[in-house]
C-alpha cells in the first residue's frame, strides 16, 4: 500500500484553488466485510446521484486490489489512472445508480497502518485522511457525506466482538464457526470517519445521562487484562461530555459511544463517529504504569476526540486544505477543557511551550505553511503544529477579540448554519462575523499568511501629562511560500503595575487588563491619568502567537516574576531571566556561579506558599537545547549543552537548601491520585530532585535510590530514575528495563530517556535496544520514542561534527519508510534545520538528504526532504 514516487518520477502537488465539487453525491453506502487475515473480501454498494453540472465522468480513489466494479450486476469498463480508476461518462447511467465494488485486502501485511490492518490480533481501521481508498474504490474526499451500513463477518471464537459506527442492528451466528454483525450509522458522514473493529476484546461500561435526560451507553474496549487500566479514560470521557454541554450547549447525538484501544496506531487517537480508536498509550493508565503526564494526556485526548463529534463530525471539512477548521477549533476546545479541569495558568504555559518549541520552529523553517495551506503533496503531511496549535491560537484570538459571549454567539450560528455540511475555514469566520456584526476581513490573514509575526514594543512615560504610551510595531517575516506580507490583526493583552505591585485600573470598569488591537504596521496606545511610571506587563496569557521584543531591565522582570497578577507573564519573566543569563554565558563565557539576583528571585518563588506548585515547577524549566540553539549566533550544540549543564548545577548549588525543603514538603505518604493538586505537587517534587541530581552528591544518589525502590507510583519512580540517570547510575536503567520488559507502554518512557541522552554512547544504546526481542520498530510508538526521540531531542549527537548522527537518522528513515511512510515522514523532520547549519555540517547533511531522495522513499517522506533541500535559505 506504500505509494512509490519513483514510479511516477516526482510527486506532484495539489492546489486549493483547483477545488471542484464532486460530480456525484453518495447519500448512502453499504459495506460488507468478510474478514480473513490474508484475504479479506469487501463489497461496497453505494448510491450515486449526479449533482451540479454533470462533468465528464467519475473518478474513484482506490489503492486496493480491485476484483470488479459493477452496475446492476454488469461489469463497468474503467481506466486505471494514478491513485484510482476513471469511468467515462458514456459508461454511466444518466441519473441515479448503484455502484457495486469488490476488493481484496491483506490486513495482515499492512504495516502502513492506514486502511484495514491488524494490531495485536484485532482488526481495525484508520481512514483519515485518505485511508478509505485502501479499503474500496470511492470518492475519498470529505465533502462526500453518506449514511453507512456495515456488515462484518468473522470467525466467532477469534473475533467475538464486531464493531462499526452507529447502532448495532443485528447479530447472527453463521455456519463454519463464523458470525455476523450489522451496524448502521444514522448520521451522514465523510468516509474518513468510517471505522471497523473486530477482536477478542472486553469492555468497561458506564451510563451517561445527557442534559436532556437521554441515556448514553459508554464503552471502552481493550484486551481483558487491561480493563483495570481504563478507569481514568472513562472518567475523562464523562467529564468531557458534561463540559461540552455546560460550556457550548452541545450534547451527544447517539445512544452508544465506543472507544477501542489498539497497540499499533500512527497517531494519538481518531474520532470515528461513535467508534473512537485510540493508541493504547492514551487510554490505559494505572498508578504503577502511567505518569501524571500520561494521565493528563489521556484526559486531554479523550476530550479532544469526543469534542470532534460536533467540531469535525457534525460539521466537517470541505477539503483537506481546511483541516484546521476541525483540528484548530478542537484543539482550542480541548485546551479550554484541560484548563477548566486543572490549573488554567499552567495549562496555558504548557500549550505555549509547544507553540514556541515546535510551531515557531516549523513556521521559521523549510516546512512553514499557512494555517490554511494552498498547496500540498501528501495530505498525510499536513497534520502539523501549524494546523493544530497555531490553528488553535487563531481561534483563541477570535475568542479574545469577541469575548466569551460573542464567541459563543458565533459558534451557535456556525452550527445553526452548517450542521450536516462540509465547510471551509472562511465559513467559520463568516459565522463569527455575522453573529457579532464585526468585520474580520483583515483577521483572515491569519489563515493565509505563514510565518511568526514579531511585535516590538517600546514604552514612554510623560510625567507632565501623566500619560503612559506603548508603541507597538509588527513585522510578518517572509516564508518559502510568500514574501512582503501585510500587517495582521494582533490582540495584545496588557496590564500596568504600580510600584507596590498592584494593578492599575485601565478603564471605567476598573479592568486590570486591556486588549490592544494592533492592526497597522505601527501604532501608539496611550493610557491616561497614570500618576507614576508603571511596570507594564505585555502579551498577557500569550494573547497572540507572536515573538515579542520588549527590552525590560532585570529588575523589572524580577518585579513581574514576584507580582504580576497574570501567572503566565510571571512565568515569562522567569523564562526571560533564564534566557538572558544563558545568552550572557554564551557570549562572555561561564562565570564562577550563577549571580545572586537570579538566585534570590528563584528562591523567592520556591518559598511562596501562595503559588500553584505546577506553576513553580514550570518557572524552573530551563529552556531546552533545541530552543536555545537558534537564539544565539553561530551553531554550537556542544557549547549550548555545556552552558545548560553548568547552569543547572550552579543553580542547584545556590538553592540547595530551598530545593531540599521542597523535596521534604512535597513528599507525602498518601494514596496516589491524579487530581490537579497532587499532580502539581509531584511535578514540583520531581523538578527539585532533577536539579539536585546535577550536584552529583552521594547523599542525593542514596536518596533517589531509596525513592526509586519505594515509590508507590510511576510518576515518582520515574522522577527518581531521571535523577539517577543524570548521576550516571546505569544499573538502575537496566533494573527498570528488566522489571518492565513486558510492559511496552512503560518501556516507551525509557526509550525516550535513552534516545535523548547526551551520553557518548547514545546511538549504540539505541541500536542495542533495537536488537532486543521485545522491541518492535513496526510499532509506531516504539519508532517515535527511540528514533523520533533521537531526532527531536538529542541535539549534541544528531549534530555530531563527523556526521554520524545524520547518517544514523538517514539509515533509520529508510528502514522505517519501508514499513510505514507516516512514521518516516515524521522522523525525517529531524533534518529540518539544514539551512541553519554551518558549512561543514551542511555538506554532510546534504549528502544524506540527497541519498534519501534517490532511495525510492515514499511520497510522504519525499515531500519533506524535498522541501528541506529546496528552502531558499539553503
Ligand atoms: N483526527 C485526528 C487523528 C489523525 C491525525 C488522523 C493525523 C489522521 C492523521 C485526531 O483528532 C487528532 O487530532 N489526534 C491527535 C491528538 C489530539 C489530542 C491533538 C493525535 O493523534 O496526535
Ligand atoms: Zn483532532
Amino acid at each position: 500500500m506504500k505509494n512509490d514516487p519513483a514510479a511516477d518520477s516526482v510527486p506532484k502537488p495539489i492546489y486549493l484553488k483547483d477545488y471542484k465539487a464532486p460530480p456525484y453525491k453518495v447519500p448512502s453506502i453499504s459495506l460488507h466485510f468478510d474478514l480473513h487475515d490474508e484475504k479479506t473480501v469487501v463489497i461496497s454498494k453505494a448510491l450515486y446521484t449526479p449533482q451540479g453540472q454533470q462533468s465528464d465522468g467519475l473518478f474513484l480513489d482506490g489503492e486496493a486490489s480491485l476484483v470488479y466494479i459493477q452496475i446492476a450486476c454488469k461489469e463497468v469498463p474503467y481506466k486505471k489512472v494514478k491513485g484510482g480508476i476513471f469511468i467515462e461518462k458514456g459508461e454511466l447511467p444518466k441519473g441515479e445508480f448503484e455502484l457495486e465494488v469488490k476488493t481484496l485486502l491483506n490486513p495482515e501485511k499492512n504495516t502502513s497502518l492506514s486502511g484495514l490492518y491488524k494490531s495485536s490480533g484485532s482488526y481495525c481501521t484508520q481512514c483519515e485522511a485518505e485511508g478509505f481508498r485502501n479499503i474500496t474504490y470511492f470518492q475519498d474526499r470529505p465533502d462526500v457525506m453518506s449514511r453507512y451500513e456495515t456488515t462484518i463477518e468473522a470467525d466467532k471464537k477469534e473475533y467475538p466482538v464486531l464493531l462499526s459506527n452507529g447502532n448495532c442492528l443485528s447479530r447472527k451466528d453463521l455456519p463454519g464457526g463464523r458470525h455476523r454483525a450489522v451496524w448502521q450509522d444514522p448520521w451522514p458522514k465523510p468516509c474518513y470517519l468510517f471505522a471497523l473493529v473486530a477482536g477478542d476484546l472486553s469492555y468497561r461500561e458506564s451510563i451517561f445521562v445527557t442534559a436532556s435526560k437521554r441515556e448514553v451507553t459508554l464503552r471502552i474496549y481493550t484486551k481483558e487484562h487491561h480493563l483495570d487500566k481504563t478507569g481514568y479514560a472513562m472518567e475523562s470521557l464523562r467529564a468531557s461530555m458534561k463540559w461540552d454541554e455546560d460550556r457550548f450547549g452541545l450534547e451527544y447525538d447517539l445512544d452508544l459511544f465506543n472507544i477501542v484501544a489498539v497497540d499499533d496506531f500512527n497517531f494519538g487517537a481518531m474520532e470515528n463517529k461513535s467508534l473512537n480508536i485510540f493508541n493504547s498509550r492514551l487510554v490505559l493508565a494505572s498508578k504503577d504504569t502511567a505518569t501524571d503526564l500520561d494521565y493528563h494526556r489521556i484526559e486531554g485526548v479523550v476530550g479532544h476526540e469526543y469534542f470532534h463529534n460536533w467540531t469535525g463530525n457534525r460539521v466537517t471539512c470541505r477539503d483537506w486544505f481546511q483541516l484546521s477548521l476541525k483540528e484548530g477549533l478542537t484543539v482550542f476546545r480541548d485546551q479550554e477543557f484541560s484548563a477548566d479541569m486543572n490549573s488554567a495558568a499552567t495549562q496555558r504555559i504548557e500549550d505555549v511551550r509547544v507553540i514556541r518549541q515546535a510551531q515557531f520552529l516549523e513556521d521559521g523553517g523549510p516546512l512553514a505553511h499557512p494555517v490554511r495551506p494552498e498547496k500540498v503533496v501528501r495530505f498525510d503531511n499536513i497534520y502539523t503544529k501549524t494546523i493544530y496549535e497555531k490553528g488553535a491560537e487563531v481561534i483563541r484570538m477570535l475568542h479574545t477579540l469577541l469575548g466569551e459571549e460573542g464567541f459563543r454567539k458565533g459558534i451557535d450560528l456556525y452550527f445553526k448554519r452548517h450542521d450536516g455540511q462540509a465547510v471551509t475555514c472562511d465559513d467559520f469566520v463568516c459565522a463569527m462575523e455575522d453573529a457579532n456584526n464585526e468585520d474580520l476581513g483583515q483577521f483572515r490573514l491569519w489563515y493565509s499568511q505563514a510565518g511568526t509575526p514579531s511585535v516590538t514594543v517600546s514604552s514612554c512615560y510623560d510625567a507632565a501629562k501623566k500619560t503612559f504610551s506603548l508603541t507597538l510595531c509588527q513585522h510578518v517575516p517572509d516564508t518559502p511560500d510568500m514574501k512582503n506580507k501585510k500587517p495582521m490583526v494582533i490582540p495584545v493583552k496588557v496590564g500596568l503595575l504600580d510600584e507596590n505591585g498592584l494593578e492599575l485600573s485601565l478603564d471605567q470598569r476598573a479592568s486590570k487588563s486591556a486588549v490592544l488591537r494592533l492592526a497597522e504596521k505601527e501604532q501608539v496606545f496611550v493610557f491616561e491619568n497614570i500618576e507614576k511610571a508603571p511596570v507594564p506587563s505585555i502579551l498577557r496569557g500569550f494573547s497572540a502567537p507572536v515573538k515579542l521584543h520588549f527590552d525590560q531591565e532585570d529588575s523589572e522582570l524580577v518585579f513581574l516574576l514576584c507580582h504580576d497578577s497574570d501567572l503566565f507573564n510571571r512565568y515569562e519573566a522567569a523564562q526571560k531571566l533564564l534566557l538572558s543569563r544563558l545568552k550572557q554565558y554564551y557570549v562572555q563565557g561561564l562565570p564562577e556561579m550563577v549571580d545572586e539576583g537570579l538566585v534570590r528571585a528563584f528562591s523567592h518563588i520556591c518559598q511562596d506558599k501562595n503559588l500553584d506548585k505546577a506553576f513553580v515547577a514550570s518557572a524552573f524549566s530551563i529552556p531546552t537545547e533545541g530552543n536555545l540553539i537558534f537564539h544565539f549566533d553561530g551553531f554550537d550544540p556542544d557549547k549550548i549543552h555545556k552552558i545548560r549543564e553548568f547552569f543547572k548545577k550552579s543553580l542547584a548549588k545556590s538553592l540547595q537548601k530551598e530545593l531540599w525543603q521542597v523535596v521534604k514538603e512535597n513528599t507525602l505518604e498518601t494514596e496516589y491520585s491524579p487530581d490537579a493538586s497532587s499532580k502539581a505537587r509531584r511535578s514540583l517534587l520531581n523538578t527539585a530532585l532533577y536539579l539536585l541530581a546535577h550536584l552529583k552528591e552521594e547523599s542525593i544518589k542514596e536518596h533517589c535510590l531509596l525513592r526509586y525502590k519505594n515509590a508507590n507510583n510511576m510518576t515518582e519512580k520515574f522522577g527518581a530514575l531521571l535523577a539517577l540517570e543524570v548521576m550516571g547510575e546505569d544499573g538502575v536503567i537496566e533494573d527498570f528495563y528488566e522489571h518492565y520488559k513486558s510492559e511496552p507502554l512503560v518501556l516507551l518512557k525509557l526509550y525516550r530517556l535513552i534516545a535523548g541522552s547526551s551520553r557518548g554512547d547514545t546511538k549504540k544504546r539505541i541500536l542495542s535496544y533495537l536488537e532486543r526481542d521485545n522491541v518492535d520498530l513496526k510499532n509506531p510508538n516504539t519508532a517515535y520514542a527511540l528514533i523520533g526521540g533521537f531526532a527531536e531531542s538529542c541535539l549534541v549527537h544528531l549534530h555530531a561534527k563527523d556526521g554520524s548522527g545524520y547518517r544514523f537518522l538517514g539509515e533509520m528513515t529508510k528502514k522505517l519508510d519501508n514499513l510505514n511512510p507516516h512514521v518516516s515522514a515524521r522522523v525525517v523532520q529531524g533534518f529540518r534545520d539544514y539551512a541553519k547549519l554551518d558549512k561543514d555540517r551542511k555538506v554532510i547533511m546534504k549528502e544524506v538528504l540527497e541519498d534519501l531522495l534517490k532511495s525510492k522513499i515514499s511520497a510522504n517522506a519525499y515531500e519533506i526532504v524535498d522541501k528541506i533541500l529546496q528552502n531558499p535559505d539553503s
